[in-house]
């Protein structure tokens, strides 16, 4: 396969590229001596323990262990694949990705060729904004959103627009000779017999963006009651409809910090309820509530509350959601199920009983124990005598997907009345028989890490150069052979080797391109522990080289005993000359 990144490229761009601005962008960061915290983003906590180091240039969560580089965090945040990782950088700093070997490699192009679909996109929703205001059948479509009682205020915070009727106004207003890109993102229709349209015609037109409120895809109402009542646009190389939430972009533009973010059904939910103040709302865009949706949803919130249906689909749909909730249950987070009125949708309900009664409702939701114990009881009875049986099948499946934690054990404090069991029976018959034992809280945790540190036995001066080195890539400088080394029989001698080789024919990687190079590979993790450990001096210069050519020292005497151990097990008759000079010297030294 062609089309591979140059280590060497991902090397200069870590390199150039400064952590700190990338995550700041994200997360806002705040100083805190020579790093920046935040609360972490892969956890929910309440202090911060998210640590950015601007001298190793990497990220480190003392709190649930997340860790990484530039590019790792990319990953991880904007669920980005490497490639697109290593893209996203090098736009920021301004660099073209390389490719090894000849031809673009089909990523790249695919990254390449979306720029025009953002720039398209972007366009249409300009297009259909300045329509509802000029378009001679604008006020039709005015007065349906008035009479929906939207304001102009609310209909600019969220780019409603309207697309007129007829065939073609969209795709003349972008121009014809965009055909091919306006037919991928998904504005224009391509029928068979060749013929070219525009797809949203004489609709009300909600612009869907993605996190970074780019424009990627549009959902259309009809202004009456022809069907269908919604057109949306197809899934197109930058919108995927499984992972993007209608209204999240919105909602924390309009919110610094989102007390919760409700999940509800249509765009038309989400905007209503923005127009009555609860602008927390986001809807899922005519799929069920998936996985990936999930993750985005609690990155942003500890409290997450779907909204559904009252009706057997909505029940249906929020118990879906529950299973696909369940890994992510950490402790601190939660999960709750609000169910509409016969008829209603939160729209409705919300013009009838106004946020505050909204709000309300939202705080009688059922929580996710409650949820599941009325799930349970409507499959079987478990007062009778088979129920404990029952019940243990049927929560057996769900709580393996629960991670532990006083959560999983709430929930099993909650079904065990059920079926008249003490909670510790049913945890028992779960077979999770590892006693609960409350998460620890984070400053504890902390603590202990220290002092397991240093309690541990002394670190191998191996380990001790690998970490000195990752921190301080300069000090590779100091070693100039290493020859002697390569004999050394010790675990991590061939890691220190490799690490001093790369860094004497690229003498200038920083921390986080040195761990990048071991990116995927066994050793990886070790290294970022090792990267992030607190050195017991301090970060003067000086001592550091002290330190790592004591270490140097170190190993070579620990190379001198080998040898000497080596020698001393042969019979000296055996011994040549050499070998015996060779060993009273050893001997020597080793006194010395
Ligand atoms: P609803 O029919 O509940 O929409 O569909 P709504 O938001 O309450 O619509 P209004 O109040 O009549 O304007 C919920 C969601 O399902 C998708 C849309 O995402 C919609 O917001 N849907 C519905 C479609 O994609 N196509 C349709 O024809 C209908
Ligand atoms: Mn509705």
């Amino acid at each position: 396969m062609s089309g591979r990144i140059p280590q060497q490229f991902i090397d200069d761009l870590v390199s150039r590229v400064d952590i700190v601005e990338v995550i700041d962008l994200r997360v806002p960061l705040k100083k805190a001596g020579r790093e920046y915290q935040a609360c972490c983003p892969f956890h929910s906590e309440k202090t911060p323990s998210f640590t950015v180091s601007p001298d190793k240039q990497f990220y480190h969560c003392f709190g649930c262990g997340a860790h990484g580089t530039a590019i790792g965090f990319l990953m991880e945040y904007d669920r980005m694949e490497f490639v697109e990782a290593v893209e996203e950088l090098a736009k920021l700093v301004g660099l073209e990705v390389p490719r090894e070997g000849a031809g673009p490699a089909p990523v790249r192009r695919e990254q390449d060729d979306s720029k025009p679909l953002y720039a398209l996109l972007d366009r249409a929703e300009k297009f259909f904004r300045q329509q509802l205001k000029q378009h001679p059948d604008a006020p039709r479509a005015v007065e349906y959103l008035k009479g929906r009682g939207l304001s102009g205020e609310i209909a600019r915070d969220f780019g409603v627009g309207f697309a007129p009727p007829g065939w073609d106004n969209l795709f003349n207003a972008l121009g014809r000779e965009n055909e091919k890109n306006l037919i991928r993102a998904g504005l224009v229709v391509e029928k068979e017999g060749g013929k070219r349209y525009d797809r949203f015609r004489d609709r009300i037109m909600f612009p869907i963006r993605d996190r970074r409120g780019r424009v990627i895809a549009f959902g259309g109402r009809v202004l009456g009651d022809d069907k269908p009542k919604y057109l949306n646009s197809p899934e197109t190389p930058v919108f995927h409809k499984g992972r993007e939430l209608y209204g999240l972009y919105e909602a924390r533009q309009a919110l610094r910090q989102l007390p919760r973010l409700l999940v509800v059904e249509g765009y038309m939910d989400v905007v209503a309820l923005a127009q009555f103040d609860v602008r927390y709302a986001v809807a899922t865009l005519g799929t069920s509530v998936t996985q990936e949706h999930l993750e985005q949803l609690f990155r942003h919130s500890d409290e997450v509350v779907f909204c559904f249906d009252g009706d057997r689909a909505g029940r249906d749909a929020a118990w879906r959601g529950l299973e696909n909730a369940l890994p992510l249950m950490r402790d601190g987070r939660t999960l709750r199920f609000m169910f509409m009125p016969e008829g209603e949708d939160p729209d409705t309900l919300i013009r009838q009983v106004g946020r505050e009664g909204f709000e309300q409702a939202i705080e009688r939701a059922l929580t996710l124990d409650e949820f599941l114990v009325e799930h349970f009881k409507q499959q079987a009875d478990f007062s009778r005598i088979d129920g404990q049986a029952r019940l243990v099948e049927l929560s057996k499946p769900l709580l393996a997907r629960l991670p532990s934690g006083i959560y999983r054990h709430k929930v099993v404090e909650r079904l065990a009345p059920l079926a008249n069991m003490q909670p510790e029976l049913l945890q028992q018959m779960l077979g999770g028989s590892t006693p609960f034992t409350p998460a620890q809280p984070r400053r504890a945790a902390k603590q202990t890490r220290r002092t397991a540190d240093a309690t541990r036995q002394p670190p191998s001066q191996v380990r001790n150069a690998i970490t000195l080195l990752l921190q301080h890539p300069q000090l590779a400088a100091q070693v100039e052979d290493t020859t002697a080394l390569a004999g050394l029989q010790q675990p991590g001698v061939g890691l220190l080797l490799e690490m001093l080789e790369l860094l004497r024919q690229r003498p200038n990687l920083n921390t986080s391109a040195l761990l990048e190079h071991w990116r995927g590979r066994d050793e990886e993790r070790h290294l970022f522990t090792l990267a992030q450990r607190e050195l017991l001096l301090d970060a003067e210069q000086d001592d550091v080289e002290k330190e790592f050519l004591g270490a140097l020292r170190g190993l070579r005497q620990q190379l001198l005993k080998q040898r000497y151990l080596e020698l001393s097990r042969k019979p000296l008759s055996q011994m040549s000359a050499e070998e015996k000079m060779e060993y009273q010297s050893l001997m020597q030294e080793m006194r010395g």
